[in-house]
């Protein structure tokens, strides 16, 4: 492997260039080639000062998350940049790109931080569960006053050059020649270091008053809490102890199970956007224009993804009256944006400047990509994608928003199965950012990573999935569903496993979700396939539909949009109950919880026997950006793992012979992976 620093000396001036691809985050090795560039150049007294650049997409990313939990190697980066800030010369950054986490740890530790326009300065750790570990929490808030360090600590965003350098975190912004200008401010005499410089602090109470306003916050997240206590702790006590308070609070967010998982969702993440199968090389083919059909729900949120990311898109509905209200629900969500002021008008104009409306599919002809929004009909979608493939020309990806529906069977309506494939967005579809890509028996690897990059323009997070009823999210989530209404017959009540959800992390139960969606949806698909849901029939059949009638498994007051417990559903359910036979008994948090998460989780288990999803992480993806699965437990899977699988596959066998519901038993690869010591995260794609 080649060097991760070299370092050359001209004029006086050494130059430690990182290069440790593809991010140049912080692993053992880079840590050893800059703290021996530092010794060199302290050794050396040819050697005036010390700049640090990179090469690369980024500056340093941060410290190597792969490498935690490992036991630490010595120069850790805490021993680095304490090395750093003790430099008896002049040490300058010279900033390119991003310096995120750790990396803004090793650039604060210098005497000096120059930018190039492209630097992003950042401390990011605490969408990772973690807070700046290196002397962060004690040197940003000396450089730009501990208010506004402690607002960058709990943001995790970073702020561009020019921002980063009015803050007081970087000295310059360098438009022409970035090394040259570093040279430049090696020559000045060194200054004091940063962590002498305790005038920096600013004003205490301006600091508490920051601190106070993430109480709320603080609460539920012990990173947030940590980077308050130790920013105050710059105040109150010397460096060396400050840094060593943090170091402490680093260690035990580290051990955290929160930041475990989203350590987890940050790798799957990245690990879903890796399409499993597709063959090297596999080029996406261009998508200059896009064509939507139909205009409803579904159809007017992913045209405006479209405009969003200015893509030029038609869409497309049966008669201008259709059209007509599918446009108008377009410009009425772009219309709330403005009035909230989170949409400049002139933006708004030119989006919608990229939509247009037409009636007939023939005004599909001249797309690179269709995305078929229409009613959920599998003759309907079979005689469109028949229609699609005479009109489009050839290499046009069609593609269906379908929630359920067969896509080979879509795709055998065509003469192009290649090209078709799923792409299943989730409501509201301008905002939710999962997409599944359905990848049906013949779909071509051109055409998967076509959608899965158009994906990612549309900046949603693209997971591929196969065929099946539901793909992965809605097939999972119809195992809770169907245990959430059997718990109602077992005696439990709606506001209890409403609040089992919330506790957990959910921003809503699922019988809070079914008002406000409205019951009547449900009904009508359970109608068309012959399925029951006793307690939820019955309450459409008493015309309680949600929220649109103020009353379903919750009363709403006038003008209210929080449900009260209604002693007439209690009743309603106590008589569906006995109707049915089941007896009802008090049924405690825990055992919600469990018969709610894990029939998913087995659910899942099935998914990824079946090769329906390639990687447990996919599908724990899929719950977070499909369904606000709470990403401190990581999703599904990752949760399982977490409980360990001995204890989900011992409480699944124990509902499935309780209840007599043999889907409950547990799944073979659960079941064998559990006997196996084993969790799902030891599961390898392909
Ligand atoms: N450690 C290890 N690997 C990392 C990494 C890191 N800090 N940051 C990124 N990577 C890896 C990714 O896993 C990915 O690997 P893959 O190609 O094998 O999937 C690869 O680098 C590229 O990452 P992205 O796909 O995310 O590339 P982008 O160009 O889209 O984004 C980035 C680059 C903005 C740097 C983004 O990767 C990012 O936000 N990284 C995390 C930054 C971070 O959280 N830093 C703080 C770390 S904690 C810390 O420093 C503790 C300290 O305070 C003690
Ligand atoms: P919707 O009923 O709101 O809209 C469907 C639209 O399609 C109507 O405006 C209709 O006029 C139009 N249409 C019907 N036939 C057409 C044709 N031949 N050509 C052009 N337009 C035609 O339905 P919704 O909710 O938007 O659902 C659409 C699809 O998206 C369905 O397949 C559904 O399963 C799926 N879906 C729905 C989600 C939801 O939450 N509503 C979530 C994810 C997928």
């Amino acid at each position: 492997m080649a060097e991760p620093v070299r370092v050359e000396i001209v004029d006086g001036i050494a130059i430690a260039t990182l290069s440790n691809p593809p991010v140049n985050a912080l692993s053992a090795a880079l840590r050893a080639g800059l703290f021996a560039a530092l010794r060199q150049a302290e050794d050396d007294p040819a050697v005036r000062a010390l700049v640090i650049a990179a090469e690369g997409r980024t500056f340093i990313a941060g410290a190597d998350i792969s490498e935690f939990g490992r036991p630490p190697s010595s120069p850790t980066l805490a021993e680095l940049v304490a090395a750093l800030d003790g430099a008896a010369k002049p040490v300058v950054a010279a900033i390119q790109a991003a310096a995120l986490g750790g990396g803004l740890e090793v650039a604060m530790a210098c005497s000096w931080r120059v930018l190039g326009p492209q630097a992003k300065l950042g401390l990011p750790e605490v969408k990772l569960g973690l807070l700046p570990g290196s002397g962060g929490t004690q040197r940003a808030p000396r450089l730009m006053g501990a208010a506004a360090a402690l607002q960058l600590m709990v943001a995790g965003e970073p702020l561009d050059a020019d921002s980063a350098v009015a803050a007081g975190l970087a000295d310059t912004v360098v438009l022409g020649d970035l090394l040259q200008a570093a040279r430049q401010f090696a020559e000045r005499p060194k200054p004091k270091p940063v962590s002498a410089r305790d005038e920096g602090l600013g004003d205490r109470e301006a600091f508490e008053k920051e601190a106070a306003a993430l109480a709320k916050r603080a609460a539920t997240e012990p990173q947030v809490a940590d980077c308050i206590a130790c920013v105050r702790a710059a105040f109150e006590m010397p460096f060396a102890e400050a840094v060593a308070l943090e170091r402490a609070a680093f260690l035990r967010l580290l051990d955290d199970p929160r930041s475990k998982a989203l350590r987890h969702v940050f790798f799957a993440e990245r690990e879903a956007a890796r399409i499993a199968g597709l063959p090297r090389g596999t080029k996406p083919r261009p998508v200059a224009r896009a064509a939507v059909l139909g205009s409803g729900t579904m159809g007017a949120g992913i045209t405006l993804c479209f405009a969003n990311a200015g893509i030029p898109v038609r869409v497309i509905e049966t008669d201008e009256a259709a059209l007509a209200r599918g446009m108008d629900r377009i410009r009425g969500t772009y219309e709330a944006s403005v009035k909230r002021g989170t949409l400049d008008p002139a933006t708004r104009d030119a989006r919608l400047a990229l939509i247009e409306g037409a009636v007939g599919l023939d005004a599909a002809a001249d797309a690179d990509l269709v995305v078929e929004a229409v009613f959920e009909e599998l003759g309907l979608k079979q005689q469109i994608f028949a229609h699609l493939d005479r009109v489009t020309k050839p290499g046009t990806i069609l593609a269906s928003n379908t929630s359920y529906l067969d896509i080979d069977a879509m795709a055998a309506a065509t003469s192009r199965p290649g090209d078709v494939l799923g792409m299943h967005f989730f409501s509201p579809a301008n905002v939710m950012k999962l997409l599944e890509v359905v990848r049906a028996r013949e779909t071509s690897p051109e055409a998967l990573a076509t959608a899965t990059e158009i994906g990612r323009k549309l900046a949603k997070v693209p997971v591929v999935v196969g065929v099946c009823h539901g793909f992965v999210g809605n097939r999972m989530l119809a195992r809770r569903t169907q245990q959430a209404e059997r718990l109602l017959l077992e005696g439990a009540t709606p506001e209890q496993v409403d609040k089992a959800l919330v506790d957990f992390g959910f921003r809503m139960g699922p019988f809070a979700m079914a008002d406000l969606a409205g019951l009547d949806i449900g009904w009508r698909i359970r109608r068309a396939t012959g399925k029951r849901a006793p307690v939820a029939d019955a309450l459409v059949e008493a015309e309680r539909l949600g929220q649109k009638t103020r009353k379903g498994f919750y009363l709403y007051p006038e003008g209210s949009r929080t449900g009260v417990v209604d002693p007439e559903v209690t009743a309603l359910i106590r008589r569906v109950a006995a109707a049915e036979g089941v007896e009802q008994r008090a049924i405690g948090q825990e055992e919600i919880l469990d018969r709610l998460v894990l029939p998913m989780v087995n659910e899942g288990a099935r998914i990824l026997e079946e090769g329906i999803a390639a990687r447990p992480g996919d599908i724990d993806v899929v719950w977070l950006h499909g369904y606000n699965w709470p990403a401190w437990r990581g999703g599904p899977m990752h949760y399982a793992d977490s409980v360990g699988l001995l204890h989900v596959v011992a409480r699944l066998a124990a509902f499935a012979q309780a209840t007599g519901d043999d889907s409950l038993l547990p799944a073979d690869l659960l079941g064998r992976l559990a006997a196996e010591g084993r969790g799902f995260a030891s599961l390898k794609a392909d």
